[in-house]
């Protein structure tokens, strides 16, 4: 499927996602939103794709937030339902999938930008990134789960100061906040995003569906995570490639996982 705003590539089982209007910073309007859940909702759907990595083209911004020049025509109600759709098509999308999704995330990563790479279950940092919540500048929080995944991620006292100061903070800074998972050079950055796809790719696919349940479970609230560790725990029992697993181990050979 051929897209307007989105470059799409498939090589080792890994489906790239790039972003593509470099000249808007890679901005996320409503085209690229509709197009980021059509091409997400595919990958989770294809046997040939494992995991995926989502970046943003030219060395400048991963992204630079949500289409700032489509929100003024937006009122209350027509804002609620951005959000809604937002949050379900693609940010819980990616959050909750069976795949792993990994952000390369290079330059800029503000507002929606940074609320993307957070939804993604693994963030890999260049150098050179920038990340912030600059919402308040505009007399707006953020609408794309902000405000909830980055006070998981670095804690309440955190997260409140830099969405209320709507500062940006260095790699350096994003990583002693337990932001990102690595920080490397812009030329490294696809690399080090696919060596640890490739090793998580390398597991029991579905004992790593089951792993991204259990632990956004502890997230979730109303439910017991425990519990749900409990079911999912116990599923994998049911599964060939824990039957797998287990005859490679004691046969002292490498696992060939089926994903069944
Ligand atoms: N929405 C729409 N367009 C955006 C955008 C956004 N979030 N971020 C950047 N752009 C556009 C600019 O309008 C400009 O377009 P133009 O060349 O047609 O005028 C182009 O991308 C390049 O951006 P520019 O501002 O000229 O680059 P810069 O290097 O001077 O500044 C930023 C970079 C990221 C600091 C600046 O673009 C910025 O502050 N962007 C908005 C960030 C933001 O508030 N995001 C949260 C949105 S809720």
């Amino acid at each position: 499927m051929a897209y307007q705003n989105l470059l799409i590539d498939l090589k080792a089982r890994v489906l790239y996602i790039t972003i593509n209007r470099e000249s808007k910073l890679n901005a996320l309007n409503k085209v690229t939103l509709a197009e980021l859940h059509a091409a997400i909702v595919e990958a989770f759907a294809n046997e040939r794709v494992g995991g995926i990595i989502i970046t943003g083209a030219g060395s400048k911004a991963f992204v630079a937030g949500a289409d700032i020049a489509e929100f003024i025509n937006l009122d209350i109600n027509s804002a609620r339902e951005l959000s809604h759709e937002a949050h379900t098509k693609v940010f819980d999308l990616i959050e909750n999938g069976n795949k792993p999704v990994i952000a390369a995330v290079n330059g800029f990563a503000l507002g929606g930008g940074l609320e993307l790479a957070m939804a993604c279950h693994i963030r890999i940092a260049s150098d050179n990134v920038k990340m912030g919540l600059p919402e308040v500048t505009l007399g707006l929080i953020p609408g794309y789960g902000g405000t909830q995944r980055l006070t998981r991620l670095i804690g309440r006292g955190k997260a409140l100061e830099m969405i209320m100061t709507a500062d940006m903070i260095t790699a350096a800074e994003a990583h002693q906040l337990g932001l990102i998972n690595h920080i490397v050079s812009q030329d490294d950055l696809l690399t080090k995003a696919e060596e640890i796809l490739q090793k998580i790719l390398s597991r029991a696919p579905l004992a790593i569906a089951a792993a991204i349940t259990a632990v956004n479970a502890s997230s979730r609230d109303g439910v017991n995570g425990f519990e749900i560790e409990t079911d999912e725990f116990s599923k994998c029992f049911g599964t060939e490639d824990f039957k797998e697993g287990v005859a490679a181990f004691l046969e002292k050979r490498k696992a060939d996982f089926k994903g069944k």
